[in-house]
């Protein structure tokens, strides 16, 4: 099952006060265009997928059908043979400003609970394929959640990084507390949280959130030549590389450790590090066949 039809399962039972926010998931849901997205692949073997939010009047605020198209997208490339590595991005001025307030405004503790507000943006998390979030610009509440969903995160120098929930009379809800803190540790997590401040691009570098800082006009670039690194490598062993180190953030570490050795004997079951390993011995560049 795609990612897409696990997204839509989360979906299956909408409440009756989301008409507008199900009506454009479902025009999100037909056919191959969107509305709120770009989506194209990059890269000189076009093996990166490549997803760039798309509602610059608003800061990219993250409404509900940006989000479930952004969900249709990965489980298209988690499908796709050719594609070996995610890249989303934003625009110059915002990643993403956050969830769409106005979106939001008028829902319900019902509506939230009983529909499972929010729970198609687990898609982020769930795709299997390494993501790359390159972020320019402001990524604030939801936005800054969803680069902290993506695997890597490639800052701008501009770029400023916050979860504002708080002054909103609310807090964040698809992992800002959780991902932030285990990012940032517990002092700035809770500083950021509880205060509403931003961190800027060096903070994010110095603090862990973020992995590297570009000039604003070579983040996307940067994130893409990334993706192509990873794109080269087997995409099975990848996958299995990235369920290794998600497993840090969920299990004690004589448990990590364990799932780690047995995912390592599991890779030798696979044509790919035959290949590797046999390159290495005849002094030549490993082709992986992803098998
Ligand atoms: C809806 C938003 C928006 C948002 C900006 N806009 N952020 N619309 N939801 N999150 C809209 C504005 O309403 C405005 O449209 C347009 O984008 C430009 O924004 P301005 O406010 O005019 O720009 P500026 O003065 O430069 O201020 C930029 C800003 C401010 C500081 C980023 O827009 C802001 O504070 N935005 C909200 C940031 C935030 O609180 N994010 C967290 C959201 S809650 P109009 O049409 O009005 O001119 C959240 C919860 C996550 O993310 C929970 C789990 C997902």
């Amino acid at each position: 099952m795609s990612l897409f039809c696990n997204a839509a399962a989360l979906l299956l039972k909408p409440t009756r006060a989301v008409p507008a926010m199900l009506s454009a998931a479902r025009r999100a849901g037909t056919g191959g265009q969107y509305d709120y997205i770009l989506v194209d692949k990059r890269g000189e073997k076009r093996n990166v997928g490549f997803i760039q939010l798309n509602r610059p009047r608003v800061l990219n605020a993250l409404c509900f059908g940006l989000m479930w198209e952004v969900a249709r997208a990965l489980g298209d490339f988690q499908v796709d043979g050719d594609v070996g590595a995610v890249v989303i991005t934003g625009g110059e001025r915002a990643f993403a400003a956050g969830a769409d307030i106005k979106e939001m405004q008028n829902r319900t503790f019902q509506e939230s609970y009983g529909g499972n507000f929010l729970a198609h943006w687990n898609a982020v998390s769930a795709v299997r394929k390494p993501v790359i979030a390159a972020v320019n610009g402001l990524a604030l509440g939801g936005g800054c959640e969803l680069a902290m969903m993506c695997d890597i995160i490639y800052a701008g120098e501009k770029a400023q990084f916050g979860q504002p929930e708080i002054l909103l009379g609310t807090i964040p809800g698809a992992g800002g507390t959780q991902r932030l803190t285990r990012a940032v540790g517990k002092s700035l997590a809770m500083e950021m949280v509880l205060t509403g401040d931003q961190i800027d691009a060096r903070q994010a570098e110095r603090s862990g959130l973020v992995s590297k800082v570009f000039p604003v006009d070579q983040v996307v670039a940067e994130a893409i030549k990334c993706g192509e690194k990873i794109a080269g490598n087997s995409k099975l062993v990848s996958a299995m590389a990235k369920e290794a180190v998600n497993a840090a953030y969920e299990l004690a570490l004589a448990e990590g450790n364990r799932l780690e050795r047995r995912m390592f004997h599991a890779t030798f079951a696979t044509e790919d590090c035959k290949e590797g390993m046999a390159a290495f011995v005849q002094k030549r560049k490993a082709v992986f066949q992803d098998k």
